[in-house]
């Protein structure tokens, strides 16, 4: 690999979402506020959207890793879960201990307890849940009956909400209106521009231990903004392809032929040639039915 080629001691540009490789872009850094705040505020459900492979992931991680010592976390990656297996794993997640064939009512009774437990011992307990795009609608619905434990003044359970924009259609739907109204603080990631390409890029590459000249010069980036769209998973991407293709020559830094090499040969990048010659292809599709339109009339 180019690892000592270019000296570096990691790989920069794994998909992995790793939080020593965080960099505080604008729009990162404002949804950890939005969060640290609506979290201290102890309302109910807090939301965070952002198209995928915005660092979605990430930041879940990064708030997790940075609670204060006076919050309980429950953590749910994988929200495609039914009702019963939701409170399940919200049940292991917060250490309750319920025997496998309990009925719903006991589950709840003992969630309860260990949520009034811990605000006793002046803790808050928050739940966190990625992807949750794929929670199912009745699933929702438990969550937000589980919300619903509360005390004179306070809610016994704060919900943080991660997930792609169909995660807003769903909770567009009638039947979820109820809880809608309860999201009091919400936030939507932006995707980068140039600029951010480039400090993004140039930081995960320092993180690596590159102690170089500038590998991926503002063009370079330019290109690989407009081809991401500016989304950091795709940047990743390119950026490898990127980095292997010089190696590969032997070139010391990144040249717009490597970039171009690599958003060709990667399809979730908005690569330009591909745009011109689908496009080229519905022509001739249109014009060859237009033609045949035009004969067949003429022929009546
Ligand atoms: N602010 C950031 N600093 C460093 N790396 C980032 C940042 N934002 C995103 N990334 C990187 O981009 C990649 C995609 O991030 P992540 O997996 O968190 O996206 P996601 O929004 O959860 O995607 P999906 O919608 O598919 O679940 C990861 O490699 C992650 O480390
Ligand atoms: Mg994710």
């Amino acid at each position: 690999m180019y690892l000592y080629h270019f000296g570096l001691s990691e790989l920069p540009f794994t998909l992995t979402p790793n939080t020593s490789y965080f960099f505080g872009l604008p729009s990162h850094n404002e949804a950890l506020q939005v969060l640290s705040t609506a979290l201290q505020t102890g309302e109910g459900f807090i939301k965070v959207t952002g198209e995928v492979g915005t660092g979605k992931t990430l930041l879940c991680r990064k708030l997790l890793n940075e609670l204060p010592d006076h919050f309980e976390s429950a953590y749910i990656p994988n929200p495609l879960l039914t009702p019963a297996e939701l409170r399940r794993s919200v049940a292991a997640e917060l250490g309750v201990n319920v025997d496998e064939n309990c009925d719903q009512q006991t589950f709840t009774q003992k969630i309860q307890q260990t949520l009034i437990t811990t605000n006793q011992q002046r803790k808050s307990t928050v739940l966190i849940i990625d992807e949750a795009q794929a929670l199912p609608v009745e699933s929702i619905e438990a969550l937000r009956l589980m919300t619903n434990l509360e005390t004179e003044s306070t809610k016994l359970l704060q919900v943080v909400l991660f997930g792609q924009p169909e995660l807003d259609e769903k909770l567009d739907r009638t039947e979820l209106r109820q809880l809608r109204q309860r999201i009091t603080f919400s936030y939507s990631l932006s995707l980068m521009d140039a600029d951010q390409v480039v400090q993004y890029v140039q930081h995960r590459l320092t993180v690596a231990g590159y102690r170089g000249a500038t590998l991926f010069d503002k063009t370079c980036c330019e290109l690989m903004m407009k081809a991401s769209k500016g989304t950091a998973r795709i940047v990743n991407v390119l950026c490898h392809k990127s980095l292997m293709l010089a190696y590969g020559e032997g070139k010391s830094c990144i040249e717009k032929g490597h970039v171009f090499g690599a958003i060709e040969d990667t399809e979730a990048a908005f690569s330009v040639s591909r745009y011109w010659s689908a496009k080229i292809g519905l022509s001739v599709v249109v014009i060859v039915i237009l033609l045949a339109v035009a004969s067949w009339a003429a022929w009546l």
